[in-house]
């Protein structure tokens, strides 16, 4: 199975605190705050279906009970709106349910999305998988940003593919970021990342947004991977050490992105969502 071309497993690290967010956050995770009326979770895990994963793998902490609770039948519920008028709000949800499984494991301590996606390994196994921070939130009118990257990966099983976006050089310090050899059209080859660099530092404006396909040597890297930034141990950090034996490849998708970590992101993924299920846009 190892280095296979076809992914089957999508891991979801959803165990951070969620701080800008508070005091919703305080007993809500961030990743089931909903945008119109589908929890930010929900759309990361369509996505994957989209692009072919039947596994989801979802890293949680503490006060974060409710995702599972989401993912699986209220019989309660599903009892008191049968044959009624909303039976269709829980349409998508139930298909959500029926095409894949969810298996859950904890961080008992959030060190960092490298250590969260360590965590994940007794999920994932040795194979290559998808993560999806669903706070980020992505949307296109053809196929998904997940789609793209599989399609990218059966190219280049041999490597890891991190998705970017241009951003302001202001904005840097934001992301991690990455500078590389244009290889193919949106295509780099990464040779130097850095976690959120000073916009004077930063190597490029290609900034790596939550989408990333890994190979499972990815695991063996993270462990023996220093805290870095904010004393995190940084996903960053450990494709580095990746990028500097050619196997880190950083792909421009196509479509749109909202950072919905943050309230302004938020904001503008209700208003864009919005105006897309009326029809305005
Ligand atoms: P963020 O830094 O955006 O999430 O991590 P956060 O820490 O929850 O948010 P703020 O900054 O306090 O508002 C990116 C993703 O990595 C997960 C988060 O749940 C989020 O999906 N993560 C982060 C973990 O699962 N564990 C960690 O230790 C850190």
């Amino acid at each position: 199975m190892k280095n296979s071309k076809s992914i089957k497993k999508c891991l979801f690290p959803a165990a951070g605190y969620g701080t800008r967010f508070l005091p919703a956050t305080k007993a809500i995770p961030k990743e089931m705050l909903p945008v119109l009326t589908k929890p930010l979770l929900q759309y990361g895990v369509e996505e994957a279906i989209e692009a072919g994963m039947d596994t989801m793998a979802i890293v949680t902490g503490r006060g974060k009970r409710s995702i599972e609770d989401h993912f699986d039948v209220s019989y309660e519920l599903e009892h008191q709106i049968k044959g009624t008028a909303k039976e269709h709000y829980l349409t998508e949800i139930r298909s959500v349910i029926n095409r894949c499984t969810f298996s859950y494991t904890r961080q008992v301590e959030m060190k960092g999305l490298g250590h969260a996606i360590l965590t994940g390994q007794t999920l994932i196994g040795d194979e290559p998988f998808a993560v999806v921070l669903a706070d980020d939130l992505c949307d296109n009118d053809e196929k998904s940003v997940l789609t793209q990257m599989v399609e990218v990966y059966a190219k280049h099983p041999e490597c890891c593919i991190v998705a970017i976006e241009e951003i302001p050089q202001e904005h840097t310090n934001k992301y991690g970021v990455i500078s590389g050899e244009l290889i193919e059209e949106n295509l780099y080859k990464v040779n130097d990342m850095v976690e959120k660099p000073d916009p004077k530092d930063a190597p490029s404006n290609l900034a790596i947004i939550g989408r990333y396909i890994l190979i499972p040597e990815i695991f063996e890297v993270i462990e023996t991977t220093k805290p870095g930034k904010g004393g995190e141990i940084q996903i960053t950090d450990a494709l580095l050490t990746l990028a500097k034996e050619g196997k880190v490849l950083a792909y421009k998708f196509k479509g749109k992105r909202f950072d919905c970590g943050s309230v302004d992101g938020f904001v503008e993924a209700t208003n864009y969502f919005y105006d897309l299920e009326k029809g305005k846009i």
